[in-house]
């Protein structure tokens, strides 16, 4: 196997652990690790740690260190900077919003899986040149939604996607049903106000609500 496509692999099997994966966004490193805990407990172990913050890489660290059940990634990555930091923090595999030929060209060089970001049928064929088999559509409510993956179905059937981006509890089952989706990504399961709060039942809660969407 080249090593694309063991980054593949890999890449399929961390999105196949759960129909959601969180796209978490951390002001407080200390909740990182009981956030981490609660999603774990309600059924979701891949999460999305976003670079938002100051607080992201600590936050990935805490958990790589601390929370052994969850697969911690690191999102919103932009360059090659970030996705080595992130390496080197401890996350398990990187999301872009989109790409560029640096990003993909660090990613190559990285032992980190990529999952990155396209919003067109040109930068998903790219990505195929590549060795790309799994991509996040994004934002894949306002680029289209379902309507776009069943017309992407047809033309580019080696890809599979985890739209993220507009997509709610209420709609995400209408994403999960179609063959070229392996599973969505989301904000809902970790809302601000749960997280300052230290509501970590109430994540667990949706944690498993959103584990049960399949
Ligand atoms: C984001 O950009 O924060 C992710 O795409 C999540 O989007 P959402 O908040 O619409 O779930």
């Amino acid at each position: 196997m080249t090593s694309q496509e063991t980054k593949q692999q890999q890449i399929a099997e961390i999105l196949a652990l759960a129909p959601v994966v969180p796209v978490v966004i951390v002001d407080t490193v200390a909740h990182a690790v009981p956030m981490a805990r609660a999603l774990v407990a309600g059924g979701i172990r891949s999460i999305e740690v976003t670079l938002r913050t100051p607080a992201a890489l600590d936050a990935i660290r805490a958990i790589s260190a601390e929370v052994p059940d969850a697969i911690v990634g690191v999102g919103t990555v932009l360059d090659a900077t970030q996705l080595e930091a992130a390496r080197v923090a401890g996350a398990k595999f990187a999301v872009s919003p989109g790409v560029s030929p640096k990003l993909l060209d660090a990613a190559d060089a990285s032992g980190l899986p990529l999952l990155p970001g396209v919003a067109t049928v040109g930068e998903a064929m790219h990505l195929l040149e590549r060795g790309y088999r799994h991509l996040k559509l994004f934002p894949a409510v306002p680029v289209g939604g379902v309507a776009l993956l069943k017309a992407w179905a047809s033309p580019l059937p080696q890809l599979r996607f985890c739209p993220t981006g507009g997509i709610k509890p209420e709609t995400a089952h209408d994403f999960l049903a179609l063959p070229n989706v392996a599973c969505v990504g989301g904000s809902w399961l970790t809302p601000k106000d749960k997280l300052t709060n230290g509501d970590w039942v109430g994540i667990e809660q949706l944690a498993r609500a959103a584990a049960a969407l399949r």
